[in-house]
């Protein structure tokens, strides 16, 4: 039993220490879609090409062609057009070239994303009668019989139009512009991975937990672990020796077992035999 729970140990703290080293080294090369596509790296990982420990739950990113794409179930897709990994920004494009649809759409409440820039409420608005050309509609969103607003939530109360939807929507865009990528900035955080100038990683494959490092930190950690690793790996030997002896003396206890068996059956040969092959164990193990 003792020698069970030993074992084990020593089995725990192998493992700890490969899980470790398997963070560090998480052989996680950087991944592309093509040529001049952002590098993909963590949190980031190529669903298909990088194993699901360099990545971060959430940050699962496709190729489709040359494309770099994010999928969001309350959207749909979105392309990267570029990574910003220090400033944790993603620049994206609609591919529907629509960027009021995505925000009409687009739920980022239960992804690790937010806007990048200020946010502020909006109406979006269908109106059936134009309104005043101070009011530009957007055109992705309008039909030749209604027309799509979106105001500042103030101004919403207008007698030809229905409220569509109030939301909080990236602030320093103008509806004016058709240009689908302005105001399509988001960023990321991570749960405990704030540290600046740190060094994030997942703490096991499996776990979703993040820890942050600072560089120089990891080696320390290595050193640490493969001491641990050597220290727990002559225990283990020392245990698997004394084991070893242990059954060699249970051994001769079963002979002398046997020799007083035979000794009732009076076979004074056999007893002879046997009482020198204990001799000469005892003498070899000592
Ligand atoms: C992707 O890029 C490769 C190499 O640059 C090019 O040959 C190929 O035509 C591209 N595919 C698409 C769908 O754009
Ligand atoms: C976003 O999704 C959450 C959870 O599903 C929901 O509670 C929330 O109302 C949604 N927000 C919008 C603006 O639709
Ligand atoms: C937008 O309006 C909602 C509901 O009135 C409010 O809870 C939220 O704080 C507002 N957001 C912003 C950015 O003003
Ligand atoms: C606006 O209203 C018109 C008529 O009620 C409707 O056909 C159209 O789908 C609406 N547009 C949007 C974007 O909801």
């Amino acid at each position: 039993m003792a020698a069970f729970i030993f074992i084990f140990i020593f089995l725990v703290l192998i493992s700890d220490i490969f899980l470790h080293v398997e963070a560090f080294d998480a052989n996680c090369p950087p991944a592309k879609c093509g040529d001049g596509a952002p590098d993909i790296r963590f949190p980031f990982r190529l669903k298909g090409q990088q194993p699901q420990h360099c990545g971060y739950p959430g940050f699962e990113l496709v190729c489709k062609e040359n494309s770099t794409m994010i999928q969001f179930p309350s959207y749909g897709d979105l392309v990267i057009q570029s990574i910003s990994y220090d400033m944790k920004k993603l620049n994206l494009l609609d591919p529907k070239s629509c960027v009021h649809e995505v925000f009409l759409n687009l739920n980022l409440s239960l992804t690790p994303f937010q806007y990048y820039y200020h946010v502020k409420n909006y109406t979006y608005l269908n109106c059936s009668a134009q309104l005043s050309p101070s009011f530009e509609p957007v055109p992705c969103l309008s039909g030749s019989q209604y027309h799509v607003y979106t105001v500042e939530s103030s101004l919403a109360s207008r007698l030809s139009c229905m409220p569509m939807k109030t939301i909080a929507i990236p602030f320093p865009y103008s509806p004016y512009l058709s240009d689908n990528t302005f105001g399509l900035g988001l960023t990321w955080t991570l749960p405990g991975c704030n540290e600046e100038g740190g060094h994030c990683n997942l703490q096991s494959k499996t776990g979703d937990q993040t820890s942050c490092f600072n560089k120089g930190f990891s080696n320390k950690h290595l050193v640490i672990g493969l001491i641990t690793g050597i220290f727990a790996f002559i225990v283990a030997i020392l245990i698997s020796i004394k084991i070893h002896n242990s059954k060699k003396l249970d051994g001769q206890k079963e002979k002398e077992n046997h020799l007083q068996v035979q000794k009732s059956f009076g076979d004074y040969k056999a007893i002879k035999t046997a009482e020198y092959s204990i001799k000469r164990g005892l003498h070899q193990s000592v």
